[in-house]
């Protein structure tokens, strides 16, 4: 089957700003990562999704693009991105890279011939107004800025204006275009060429920044059906041209597989599972099943991930996340003992895991620290990664790095390599039992005990994982089958005994 890897994929996530500096100019660039790529393959990881990497203004740490067939100068020369994408393949690592279809950055010299006085052929290519002084409700319009006759629509922030893929229901026929109109299919067209440049180029594919934002008024987030069939019509592309590229959305529902994505990500949403699992809160505080104060509940959990593991089942598959650029990082709030079985249980659910850096050795959330390229408080997942116990954590030379660094004694990798119950070696065996066990990259899952903060168990085919998220022992009232026995585990090893399982405090252990 065509873009079969992904099936097997382990992805860790690089935002190159802060991965690995190699000129000492402060920012991590393509060289630094092509130098750590060892480390990568070491981790088990045979992917790589690289944030943005475009020349940009970065004003919105890269997801407003000045030049789409251009890399950003900050990171290094053209060839060091070939370099870099050759050295990956080399090792055996995929590498798919950051689309932004939605928006362009108010600097791409489209946005700004479309915003002349005069006429000319990128009028169309974004979604202007015919009123200068007008501004419609339900969009996010900038008007004033520019000579030409009209507002224009953005999709984010206010430097990253909409590209224009046409309305569904056109309800102002002077300025919407419909998304079968020229101008709409011609900015599809574009999009195209700018897949085909990068996949030419030796991209594995393309995780795909807000989906399901291209064509407007065009439903709830579960439909979409005009943004959906220009998906469609992609992914037929690239059955026909590139059958081994594979697209993976920003869209954190059902309905992107619909769309003909290969993967969805399965994000950070208030009550949805992953949030259920990991970061859901209630007046502040963490609710979720792996908090120790047990006030989570793995039912609503299970329920919301069976329900949504059903609607893809065979079409594509589910992204798992440890984080994300977007998302605040798991420590400091989890120690590192949690961390270790809450990854363990996340990348042991069906779908396809993205690791992102520096988690693997659990770095921290940096509180309070000063916005940097309109992160805000996304800025502090974003920080340099921390290497060793050198000046800034072994990740630049420069006197000031674009973020902070932070040195600690135990998050680091030359620490944890050195130490056998580390968690980022605790990561390597994890991802290495995985490789090993086919029933983890098949569709086969089954609940077999989730209630409150009681131990979570399910059944991957063969296999059964028993986690206890507390810091107290606890019985599990499942029943397991003569023979079975323990194969891997996490903390102590959970047993079966008379009435059940009886599993240790913060474990996590697979039966087969
Ligand atoms: C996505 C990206 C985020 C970015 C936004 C606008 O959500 O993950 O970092 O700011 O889109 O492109
Ligand atoms: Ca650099």
């Amino acid at each position: 089957m065509a873009s079969a890897w992904l099936k097997s994929a382990v992805f860790y996530e690089i935002y190159p700003n802060s991965f690995m500096d190699s000129n000492g100019d402060g920012y991590g660039d393509f060289k630094g990562i092509t130098s750590k790529l060892e480390y990568i393959k070491s981790l088990g990881c045979n992917a790589i999704w690289l944030n943005p990497h475009y020349d940009s203004p970065f004003k919105d740490g890269g997801y407003d693009v000045r030049d789409y067939f251009k890399v950003s100068s900050r990171f290094g020369s053209e060839e060091d991105f070939d370099d870099f994408i050759k050295s990956a393949h080399a090792k055996g690592i995929k590498v798919i890279l950051d689309l932004v279809p939605g928006h362009t950055s108010e600097e791409n010299p489209d946005f700004i011939k479309s915003a002349s006085s005069v006429p000319n052929d990128m009028y169309d290519r974004y979604i202007w107004t015919n009123d200068p002084w007008s501004s419609p409700e339900g969009f996010k319009i900038i008007n004033g800025r520019y000579d030409r006759k009209g507002s224009y629509l953005v999709n984010f922030f206010s430097t990253q204006p909409a590209l224009n893929y046409g309305f569904n229901r056109v309800d102002h026929p002077e300025w919407q275009s419909s998304c079968k109109s020229e101008a709409a299919l011609k900015t599809r067209e574009w999009l195209k060429s700018v897949m085909r440049f990068w996949l030419d180029r030796g991209a594995d594919g393309f995780r795909v920044d807000m989906a399901d934002s291209l064509v407007k008024n065009d439903g709830e987030q579960s439909e979409k059906p005009a943004t959906s069939e220009i998906w469609r019509d992609i992914r037929s592309m690239l059955d026909n041209e590139y059958p081994d590229a594979v697209i993976v959305s920003e869209w954190s529902n059902p309905q992107a597989i619909r769309a003909g994505f290969h993967a969805d990500f399965m994000l950070n949403h208030h009550g949805n599972p992953h949030n259920l699992l990991v970061r859901y809160e209630e007046n502040g505080e963490n609710r979720s099943y792996f908090d120790p104060d047990g006030k989570g509940d793995a039912a609503a959990f299970a329920k919301g991930f069976t329900e949504w593991h059903d609607a893809i089942k065979n079409d594509g598959y589910l992204g798992l996340i440890s984080c994300n650029h977007d998302t605040h990082r798991l420590a400091p709030h989890f120690g590192q003992d949690q961390l270790k079985i809450i990854y363990a249980t996340i990348f042991t659910l069906p779908g396809v895991p993205f690791l992102y850096y520096g988690d693997e050795i659990g770095m921290k959330y940096m509180k309070d620290i000063p916005s940097v390229e309109c992160g805000f408080n996304r800025t502090g997942s974003r920080t340099p990664m921390q290497w060793n116990m050198t000046a800034n954590a072994g990740f630049s030379s420069a006197e000031k790095t674009f973020l902070p660094t932070e040195t600690d004694k135990v998050v680091n990798v030359a620490s944890q390599e050195k130490d056998k119950k580390s968690l980022l070696n605790c990561m390597k065996s994890l991802f290495a039992f995985r490789r090993e066990h086919k029933e983890f990259v098949s569709t086969e899952m089954e609940f077999l005990h989730a209630k409150g903060a009681e131990p979570l168990v399910y059944k991957r085919g063969g296999l059964t994982v028993v986690v206890n998220p507390l810091k107290v022992k606890q019985t599990a009232p499942v029943k397991l089958a003569p023979k079975t026995k323990a194969i891997f585990s996490i903390g102590k090893e959970a047993k079966a005994v008379k009435d059940g399982i009886a599993v240790p405090p913060l474990s996590f252990t697979v039966f087969e």
